[in-house]
């Protein structure tokens, strides 16, 4: 019987780059979308999966996350005084959503050596690891569907997204084979950002992933990568070709809505399609949308002239 997953892991440790200036002194998890912090939506997305352990790697602007996953006594006393309890629960939503623990990174060294620091924490179970700036619709139950298949298969699981190939340079990239099932391929090998032109496929990593503990053994060991950086997926890597104890990896090819809110572009989608489909907000956006883009046509229909 596998070991069932009771894990999640949130790196929010990274240095933020492609944001600057806004994540000089704020961490890029911190940003909102809509009117929460992108990392709200992500510890919700492991809630609703199930898993409400969730282990946060940190750096060196961590106390803005903590405050968020925390009581604020003098903010919540004013709101019960005036009665506005419709306030007092979206402040305390986050609070009360998940028993948050944190570590600190350190050297932001790269994604493989956050993970390897959550290693005392999750000790010898299989585990979930979630990318803090990368949300997923809550419209589809990617992370829910992984889980189910690491259960079933007892390998390691990634979620792979079929990319553009002008795109394939900026992910990870699986070679896979078909399985029994249409949304699960077993992944052969893994290559980090391969040069434009090189990739071997146009599967592209995206930020979940159900990791087999023996990954803590691997990335002990695994060198520096692409951009001097410990890479998980070398590590990965090392899992796919690797011998029958680390048990081999699979990939949940994801056909849903997702979004990078480390870049800028896909972050502006972000909100603009999240404010679209909330109720209390789309009623209003969506008509003024709709004549902002027409005024967008015909400013461009102008420039043709
Ligand atoms: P990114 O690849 O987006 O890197 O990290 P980054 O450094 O944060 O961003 P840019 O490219 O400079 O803009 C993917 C995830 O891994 C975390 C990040 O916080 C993000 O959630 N991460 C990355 C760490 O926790 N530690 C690291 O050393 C690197």
């Amino acid at each position: 019987m596998p070991t069932p997953i009771t894990k999640a892991v949130i790196p929010v440790a990274g240095l933020g780059t492609r944001f600057l200036p806004a994540t000089k002194a704020m961490p890029k998890e911190m940003l909102p979308v809509v009117d929460k912090p992108a990392i709200q939506y992500v510890v919700e997305e492991a809630v609703r999966a199930g898993l409400a352990d969730v282990l946060m790697i940190t750096g060196r602007n961590k106390a803005a996350l903590e405050n968020h996953f925390d009581h604020v006594a003098e903010l919540e006393s004013v709101l019960r005084e005036k009665g506005d309890l419709e306030r007092l629960s979206k402040v305390n939503a986050s609070t009360d959503l998940a028993d948050v623990h944190y570590v600190r990174q350190g050297d932001p060294r790269g994604l493989g050596h956050a993970v390897l620091r959550a290693r005392s924490h999750v000790q010898h179970e299989p585990f979930a690891v979630l990318l803090g700036d990368d949300i997923i619709d809550e419209r589809d139950t990617l992370l829910s569907r992984m889980l189910e298949v690491q259960q079933r298969k007892n390998t390691t699981v990634v979620a792979l997204l079929e990319v553009d190939p002008s795109q394939t340079h900026l992910y990870g990239i699986a070679t896979v084979e078909d399985s029994d099932q249409d949304d699960v391929v077993k992944v052969t090998g893994l290559v980090e950002k391969p040069p434009p032109g090189e990739s071997p496929s146009n599967y592209a990593i995206i930020g979940r992933y159900v990791l087999r503990p023996e990954i803590f053994d691997i990335l002990e060991t695994t060198q520096p990568g692409k951009g001097g950086e410990i890479q998980l997926t070398d590590a990965l890597q090392e899992m796919a070709a690797g011998p029958a104890w680390v048990g081999g990896v699979h990939g949940v090819v994801f056909r849903g809505r997702r979004y990078d809110t480390g870049d800028r572009l896909d972050y502006l989608k972000a909100i603009v399609r999240l404010a679209s489909d909330r109720e209390d907000l789309g009623a209003e956006f969506v008509p003024w949308l709709r004549g902002f883009v027409s005024e967008l046509s015909a400013d461009g229909a102008s420039d043709a002239d």
